[in-house]
């Protein structure tokens, strides 16, 4: 599955670099060119040779062999690799990424990487749940390195607890997951609405919320990645738009509306991650609003149409997704929103939390059934999070289907 896929696999100083050793072996087997470079800590604990042999490549030391070679090289090597893999990854190795530290071949190489960073921590409890160590990972996992965890087990200093590096098998996994997007929403409809509406007050003012479209846009590029057909509805961003099938840029609800309501009987699901604007002023001002001397000014507001229940109200075979982006009672406003608006699934965000909700890179989400079922998403990049609740519309794509 990994043919033609270029990885390059750093190890570092730990008991677990044998295990290296079987990852090697296994990304080979798949055909994958696979790229070992190791620390020099780590030439303490498996030969280069050894590597050398079961990628069938030269392997790079930690050593500044040569100044040159390794000043071109390891831009040169970022540039071609399609993934980096750091197995074992020291609490050394992490902490200087963490930290823009970049003062061997290794730590170089990852700092000038534009692509995926995969991270397997391989160290002794203590050090593991060390606050600092933590608060490292959590900076890396902010700028969106990935990390499979390690396991509990018999450590190599006798202890036993979390520590123990993931299993070559898991971690060559976690690869094709990342290097080889699913295909499970291969020949379905997908549309999704993503960002703030806008409603205007005058020619120069206008009512709108914080929404970034981030949270959209994600699952439309996600959905794309994983075979659907996209159409991406969104209101004004600022953001790059994902590349997927159809964009269909809108400013007011009423726009949004029609974009939506004019494409709904060819969807399979729709995903509602549109902040949209319950509330647009009565009246369009034609002109500029001058000040005028009165302390206060009133504002009459109109009811927008709402999509997501109009959506509901015709469902057919679709799966409707909306989303409830709450500061009280989530769940309760969450929920009574499923029935209302007659939908498979809502996405709810806790926005009181921090790094949830409008405009942050990361989320964190409970699912909620209409059979009463729950599930909490932790927080992740909000790409992340898009692929959890992808996780749930396929399952209910396949149950609609299943029933037909
Ligand atoms: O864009 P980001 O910065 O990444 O932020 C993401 C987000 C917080 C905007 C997103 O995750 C989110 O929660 N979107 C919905 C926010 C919202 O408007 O919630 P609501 O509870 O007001 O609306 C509930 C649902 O009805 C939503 O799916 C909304 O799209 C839909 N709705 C609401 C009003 C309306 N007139 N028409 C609608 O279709």
């Amino acid at each position: 599955m990994l043919k033609g896929k270029h990885i390059v696999v750093g190890v570092t100083g730990g008991v677990a670099a044998y295990k290296a050793c079987e990852l090697v072996s296994r990304l080979s087997k798949q055909q994958a060119t696979v790229e070992v470079m190791m620390t020099e800590a780590a030439t303490s604990f498996v030969k280069p040779e050894t590597f050398q042999a079961l990628s069938r490549n030269q392997v790079v030391t930690g050593l500044f062999q040569s100044v040159k070679y390794w000043e071109i090289e390891h831009i040169s090597l970022a540039q071609k690799t399609d993934a980096v893999i750091i197995a074992p990854a020291t609490a050394n190795i992490i902490g200087k990424i963490a930290n823009g530290i970049a003062d061997d071949f290794l730590s170089t190489m990852v700092m000038a990487s534009t692509v995926p960073v995969v991270l397997a921590p391989a160290m002794n409890t203590q050090m593991y749940e060390n606050p600092i160590f933590q608060r490292n990972m959590e900076v890396l996992k902010s700028h969106g390195y990935h990390f499979v965890d390690p396991c509990e087990g018999l450590l190599a200093c006798g202890d036993i607890g979390k520590g123990k590096m993931a299993e070559p098998a898991t971690l060559e996994d976690y690869l094709i997951n990342l290097l080889i997007p699913k295909q499970d929403l291969a020949g379905y409809r997908i549309l999704v609405t993503a960002g703030p509406t806008r409603e205007e007050i005058d020619p120069v003012r206008y009512i709108t919320n914080y929404s970034s479209g981030k949270m959209g846009y994600a699952l439309a590029e996600m959905a794309k990645k994983r075979g659907a057909q996209v159409t991406l509805v969104t209101g004004p961003c600022q953001i790059p738009v994902p590349k997927v099938d159809e964009v269909v840029s809108v400013l007011s609800t009423k726009e949004m509306l029609q974009a939506v309501m004019s494409r709904y009987e060819e969807q399979d699901a729709v995903v509602k991650a549109a902040a949209v604007a319950d509330y647009r002023p009565a009246d369009r001002a034609a002109q500029k609003i001058k000040k005028q001397d009165d302390e206060t000014i009133s504002l009459a507001l109109v009811k927008n149409p709402d999509i997501l229940w109009e959506l509901g109200k015709i469902k057919k075979d679709q799966v409707l997704v909306g989303f409830a982006a709450e500061t009280e009672n989530l769940v309760k406003h969450a929920t009574s929103k499923i029935k209302h608006k007659n939908l498979d699934l809502i996405v709810a965000n806790d926005l009181t939390l921090p790094g949830v909700g409008f405009d942050h890179d990361t989320n964190q989400v409970t699912l909620l059934f209409p059979d009463g079922r729950s599930q909490q998403i932790p927080m992740e990049e909000k790409t992340k999070i898009a692929d959890s609740i992808l996780n749930e519309v396929v399952h209910l794509l396949r149950q609609k289907h299943a029933r037909k």
